[in-house]
């Protein structure tokens, strides 16, 4: 009896069965009317009085255990069967696709040249680490010249003839002069780089878009107007311009231009600071040192540059009072641009 107890323990202990029924078969042959361990105990009523106890105990213990085996048996067939066939419904609708949205300012790049393609300009793009003469010296930012600070540059080495990152895009205005047939017309979009701190109104990475004109007899009234169709497109038919005499090495004369505050036509507001004005770009023709830099005979032909930011246009057109949120992308902001796609 002894080695049958332990043989029926030793079985239910290594019990394994899959489906349900396989599980009920092991209960009827262990635990049934006819079962193995329910012939023991038959079997128990036949035991010497002194070793009754011994078995008696035993033969529960195995009872008890056959029984959890199959409870347990039983409840990790159902689980299998749910992970199995439940969990993959195919009926189920799918999960939508997230989509992102554009960043504002792609949108307000690709808005500022969209209106100068529209204008018969073509697009331009060149490098973003660069050397001096392609950011300064063709410009004439000569060695030394006070000028150069204007731009905070980032140094990629010290050397004589230093690598450094575009301030601004009018570098790629210098290769397509170099390189292009005249007439040009061009804008230039692109990422520039200013060793800056980071505030609201200035980041150390931003966007441009440059402009370049030059053909014969071009005059600075191509320019005034060229820059006024665009600011009607930009930032609306009533809009106009106005233009204040300002400095750059490579234009001469040279002139910053406000379009009227599109938030409260020109009646001042705190968007405008009160004046009525928002600023939008630098602009100028295009000096003669400059045409003849990049081997162009400046007799012959004349032209006009203009440079915009385009965080700065956006933050005009869509009223983004903060610049680094063009750059943290929290969700919260960027999803606000989805219907302007
Ligand atoms: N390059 C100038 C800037 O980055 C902008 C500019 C371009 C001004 C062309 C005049 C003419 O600030």
């Amino acid at each position: 009896m002894r080695e049958k107890i332990e043989a029926l323990m030793a079985e239910v202990a290594a019990l394994s069965c899959n489906t349900e029924q396989e599980i009920e078969q092991a209960r009827v042959r262990l635990l049934g009317k006819k079962g193995e361990i329910t012939a023991l105990f038959d079997e128990f009523r036949t035991v010497a009085p002194e070793l009754k106890r011994e078995f008696g105990q035993k033969l529960n213990v195995l009872k008890n255990t056959a029984a959890a085996k199959i409870e347990e048996l039983k409840e990790a067939a159902s689980e299998s069967q749910a992970g199995g066939a439940a969990a993959f419904d195919y009926t189920m609708p799918g999960d939508p696709v997230q989509l992102g949205s554009r960043h504002p300012v792609s949108i307000a790049r690709e808005e500022i040249v969209n209106i100068f393609r529209k204008f018969g300009y073509d697009v331009a793009e060149g490098p973003e680490v660069e050397d001096d003469w392609h950011v300064f010296e063709a410009l004439n930012f000569p060695p030394e010249h006070p000028a150069r600070e204007m731009q905070d540059t980032f140094f990629i080495n010290d050397s004589d003839n230093p690598v450094l990152l575009r301030t601004h895009t009018s570098s790629v205005q210098v290769r397509a002069m170099e390189k292009m047939p005249l007439p040009i017309r061009i804008v230039c979009p692109g990422r520039v780089f200013r060793n800056e701190a980071i505030s609201a109104r200035a980041h150390c990475i931003f966007h441009q878009v440059e402009g370049l004109y030059i053909d014969e007899n071009v005059t600075f009234a191509d320019m005034k107007q060229a820059i006024l169709l665009f600011a009607r497109e930009m930032f609306g038919a009533q809009s106009q311009i106005r233009m204040r005499p300002s400095y750059f090495p490579f234009t001469e004369p040279s002139a910053e231009i406000d379009v009227s505050c599109n938030i409260c036509g020109g009646k001042g507001c705190n968007i405008c600071k009160g004046t009525g004005w928002l600023e939008i770009m630098g602009c100028g023709m295009v000096d003669p040192n400059v045409l003849e830099a990049s081997g162009i005979d400046s007799k012959k032909y004349s032209g006009f540059a203009f440079g915009m930011g385009v965080e700065r246009i956006a933050m005009l057109k869509w009223q983004v009072r903060d610049l680094r949120n063009y750059f943290e992308n929290d969700l919260r902001f960027l999803k606000e641009f989805e219907t302007s796609l």
